[in-house]
């Protein structure tokens, strides 16, 4: 998606916007020292160590880490996607955000689409309150006014056309949504949905862009969905996100279950953070949307056997998604039990005592592979490694991946050579074997290489002090290839500031890893470095990686040492 705004039209907004700005229309800044502060919207506290840099153009809390540029701080305060925080930004300081012309021919196309479907909606909820039939459909389940209204849950009465005698001329709109389908033959259009409770779908920014629709008795298909459309992908859409988001975000989890159904009837008891999946598994897509806005799922499942294939999907397409801050859980029902049978009989509360049996996706992932073992043979412990092994490494490095590798150890009583899971910055390319000097004679606590690569973040006027030539590092070092494309940015452009250089690593594997950095005193005491201690040390820095890139056989018996966090020793 990213891909679709050219770097240059980022750089040149993130050179026009104020991250002071963005931030203070949304939490109150007060100006403490070079920077603002305020208490940290992330996280709760009572005294402020949310601080934002106007020079660095970047946000950054001490008491939770959270941080970034003012692209992200909207992803992160307002669950925006990337490109929609794009927009917003450019709106603000009135920029027209350049797009290739197909996307832009869609997107003009849609606008259209989504005033109908909304149309639509309001419609069938006028129908709703005139068919006393579907009104006590609603109330046999259980659902108020108020919660049939916050959902804009409606009703379309039985017949082919009606879509049609209400919104003439829309014809090809609605054939375009999958409102209508198209009859054999040339025969006229007719309406997809006939005598059904219908559940509008929206995304992220409310629009309606399907439904759903329930019978009212036992008839076959007992929900039908729209189809893909423009508008439409069920694979990455859940149901009721829109409705949740605040919820999600004050309990920090979002609950995932299986129906519409399901959801709705949780908001009908106060459990307001639920969202489901449409008839699909819930995959990966689900889980980074849901990450975006949530740091912790709650997969919801039926304890028969479908429900556990489907966690077990939910299970894999989770495990890439845990960065550090990110955590799953898994929550299995009664056989024959949902999430709207559990609240009707229990209500809120038996709901809530279920969810203290939920486990977590490391527990769950043992549970489920070490079921079909013998554990108390070599031979099972044996296979549960090899069968770990493929689903660890989808695991992102952090301490995460570090905790499920001791978990295997234990589990199988041997050492595999982890490391204990200490430090949150495991994620750092090569720990230091002692922490080195630096010409201050102060110890900086990191290799000459993660103090180039700070240096060059906070500093990034540093790079045009040292003479090209001298540039000449091994790429082969550990982290030089970040290194040397942090260098080639700031060489670049000499206007060139940490939040534009973090914007160009967002989706890659180092951001975690710069992140950190770029808000890292340079001295393990706390204390920052000024900009003329950051020429000495950059200086300093490219003169040490320079003769180890001399070194190479010692790099050579280095890299094989290195084979990998998940050197699975075999019985
Ligand atoms: P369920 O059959 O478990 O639905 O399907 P439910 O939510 O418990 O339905 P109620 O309580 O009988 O009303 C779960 C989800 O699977 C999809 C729908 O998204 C549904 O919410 N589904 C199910 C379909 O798409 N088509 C179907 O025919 C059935
Ligand atoms: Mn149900």
């Amino acid at each position: 998606m990213a891909g679709q705004i050219p770097q240059h039209f980022i750089d040149d907004l993130l050179a026009k916007v104020d991250i002071v700005d963005v931030i203070d229309k949304r939490v109150t800044l007060k100006k403490s020292g070079s920077n603002y502060s305020a208490c940290c919207p992330f996280h709760n506290e009572k005294t402020p160590s949310f601080t934002v840099s106007q020079t660095k153009q970047f946000y950054h809390c001490f008491g939770c880490s959270a941080n970034g540029n003012a692209i992200g701080f909207l992803m992160e305060y307002e669950g925006m996607h990337f490109v929609d925080a794009i927009e917003s930004l450019a709106d603000s300081v009135g920029l027209e955000v350049p797009r290739n012309a197909q996307a832009k021919q869609v997107r003009d196309d849609s606008k259209p689409l989504y005033t109908l479907m909304e149309s639509i909606a309001a419609w069938y909820q006028s129908e709703l309150r005139k068919s006393p039939e579907a009104i006590d459909y609603l109330k046999a389940r259980g659902l108020s006014g108020e919660t049939a209204k916050r959902f804009g849950i409606g009703y379309v009465p039985d017949g082919w056309d009606g879509l049609l005698t209400h919104f003439p001329g829309e014809e090809a709109a609605m054939l375009k949504t999958g409102m209508l389908i198209q009859g054999n033959g040339g025969k006229r259009p007719y309406q997809r949905f006939r005598k059904r409770i219908m559940f509008p779908i929206r995304d992220r920014r409310g629009r309606v862009i399907g439904f759903g629709g329930r019978v009212l008795d036992n008839q076959e298909p007992k929900y039908l969905n729209s189809p893909e459309t423009p508008l439409f992908h069920k694979g990455s859409e859940l149901y009721g996100l829109y409705e949740a988001r605040k919820a999600a975000q004050d309990a920090a989890a979002a609950i995932v279950v299986e129906g519409y159904m399901d959801v709705v009837a949780l908001a009908q008891h106060g459990i307001d953070n639920a969202v489901a999946t449409l008839g699909t598994a819930a995959n990966q897509q689900h889980s980074e949307a849901l990450f975006r806005v949530v740091p912790n799922i709650i997969f919801c499942f039926d304890g028969d056997r479908a429900g556990r294939a489907a966690a077990w999907r939910a299970l894999t397409a989770t495990l890439p998604c845990l960065q550090d801050g990110h955590d799953a859980h898994f929550l299995f029902l009664p056989d024959g039990e949902d999430p709207d049978s559990v609240v009707k009989a229990g209500g809120a509360a038996g709901f809530r005592d279920l969810m203290s049996t939920r486990i977590p996706i490391i527990d769950y992932l043992y549970q489920h592979l070490a079921s079909e073992l013998d554990m108390t043979s070599i031979g099972g412990k044996a296979s549960l490694a090899e069968k770990t092994k493929p689903l660890l490494a989808t695991i992102p490095r952090g301490v995460y991946k570090q905790l499920a590798l001791q978990r295997l150890e234990a589990l199988i009583g041997l050492s595999l050579g982890s490391k204990p899971a200490t430090s949150r910055e495991a994620a750092a390319p090569q720990r230091p074997a002692s922490p080195s000097r630096t010409p201050s004679g102060k110890d900086s606590g990191l290799t000459p290489m993660s103090r180039a690569v700070l240096l060059c973040l906070q500093f990034p006027q540093v790079v045009s002090t040292v003479p090209a030539d001298d540039f000449d590092i091994n790429p082969q070092l550990p982290g030089a290839d970040v290194l040397l494309k942090l260098i080639g940015y700031c060489d670049s452009d000499p206007q060139m500031t940490t939040a534009r250089l973090l914007e160009r690593f967002r989706d890659g594997r180092s951001n975690d890893y710069l992140v950190k950095l770029a808000t890292k005193p340079y001295y393990p005491d706390g204390s920052d470095i000024d900009s003329e201690g950051a020429t000495r040390e950059f200086a300093h820095c490219i003169g040490r990686l320079r003769e180890r890139s001399r070194q190479t056989l010692a790099d050579k018996v280095e890299l094989s040492a290195r084979t990998g966090l998940l050197g699975l020793r075999r019985r």
